[in-house]
């Protein structure tokens, strides 16, 4: 069940409440009581002057790994504590802001990659100011993306391709897999066009899959990419929104496996794999499509452990996420979850997620948030709590 929409709560209160939360994370050297005391002083100054508060470094960076742990949807959460924080809240007033911020997420993505050991990252830029057009966005989803065309691509990336054609972007090539160009928005409004994947084609790593046993399975010529950045979420701390903090993790197979490359409305491919398995898929009481999304899933976790780059497969991140549980409830925090979103989309009920439940309350003051894309220009709240 989706929770109902919070009420809208005064900026330092939300300090307030961040500075509680952090409180209870001992293990992260939080503030004392009377610095707390001291601070939200300062804060309740600062936002009286200014309508915002300025994060200190250390909340910055406590605030940030904070929103991930606070994550209902995420699997991956037990690694939150190791999230490497990046301070961009300046970069947008360089006179060569295109440019600094390119360098920025290029660093951004290669650190994160490091050789295919994936480390987890997040880089800030400016936070939004209540009555004032933010700062800096991005109209991409993901830094490293697939472009959807008529034909060919992700149907999911269809609007956003629309939109930087319109922006005058002209692809050297329209196949399945070509990588969509970046564009920054400041103050709301549009930035350039840059092809950066296409002029650096080493900095999108991508993995080409081969099935353990079937040679002919890497003539259906199926690739992803290496690295999830999402970069069109909002990240909140302690009330503070910045509109835009590219972060990632690392995939999960079954995101793409099971979704990406699977699903009827994404790139749909389980018929040609069934058909190059030698499936017999003359009708679905011969379970082909459960036959090829298991095979199609043995190849993205073969292919991605061969190019020794990381990958996480449901049956360890399922046991990874419920021992993660079980210690915070020890330490009476329990986790909030999303019941939907933490079961795996192949063989849930063989992962500890699906036989329980979780508390979905979402976590307001601090934690990442959906919101509409910097393209589109009406911006509608949905009264869905997991957006802004
Ligand atoms: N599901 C999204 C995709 O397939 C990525 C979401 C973030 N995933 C992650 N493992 N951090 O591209």
């Amino acid at each position: 069940m989706v929770p109902t929409k919070v009420e809208h709560v005064p900026l330092a209160s939300e300090a307030d409440a961040f500075l509680q939360a952090w409180r209870a994370h001992p293990e992260s050297d939080p503030p004392s009581e009377a610095d707390c005391k001291v601070r939200l002083k300062e804060i309740a100054k600062e936002i009286e002057e200014t309508g915002l508060y300025t994060h200190k470094p250390r909340e910055l960076e406590f605030g940030a790994r904070l929103a991930w742990k606070n994550s209902n949807r995420c699997i991956g959460r037990h690694l939150w504590r190791s999230l490497e924080v990046r301070d961009y809240r300046l970069v947008h007033t360089d006179s060569n802001r295109e440019g600094q911020t390119i360098e920025a997420l290029t660093s951004h993505v290669n650190n994160a990659y490091r050789d295919g050991k994936i480390k987890s990252i997040i880089s800030v830029f400016a936070p939004r100011t209540p009555g004032q057009p933010d700062p800096i966005r991005m109209a991409n989803h993901q830094l490293i993306r697939y472009a959807g065309f008529r034909e060919t691509g992700d149907p999911s990336s269809r609007a956003i391709t629309a939109h930087f054609r319109q922006a005058g972007w002209r692809p050297e090539k329209q196949d399945d897999f070509t990588l969509l160009p970046w564009q920054f928005y400041w103050d709301e409004k549009p930035g350039y066009v840059h092809d950066v994947l296409a002029e650096q084609p080493d900095l999108a790593k991508e993995v080409l899959l081969e099935h353990p046993e079937i040679a002919a399975f890497a003539g259906l010529e199926l690739k992803w990419y290496a690295l999830p950045v999402l970069a069109d979420m909002a990240l909140k701390i302690g009330g503070v929104v910045y509109p835009f903090a590219p972060f990632n993790g690392y995939y999960m197979g079954t995101e793409i496996g099971a979704r990406n490359l699977a699903d009827a409305d994404r790139y749909n491919r389980l018929p040609e794999v069934a058909k190059c398995l030698g499936i017999n898929a003359s009708n679905e009481r011969t379970l082909w499509r459960d036959r090829a999304l298991i095979e199609l899933n043995r190849a993205v976790l073969y292919s991605f452990d061969k190019a020794g780059i990381t990958v996480g497969d449901h049956h360890n991140l399922g046991a990874q996420f419920e021992a993660f549980c079980a210690h915070e409830t020890g330490k009476k925090r329990e986790v909030k979850g999303d019941w939907s979103w933490l079961n795996p989309p192949l063989s849930g009920p063989q992962t500890p997620q699906f036989h329980r439940e979780y508390d979905n309350t979402v976590c307001s003051h601090t934690n990442f948030f959906y919101q509409a894309p910097a393209w589109q220009q009406a911006k509608p709240s949905t009264g869905c709590p997991f957006h802004l």
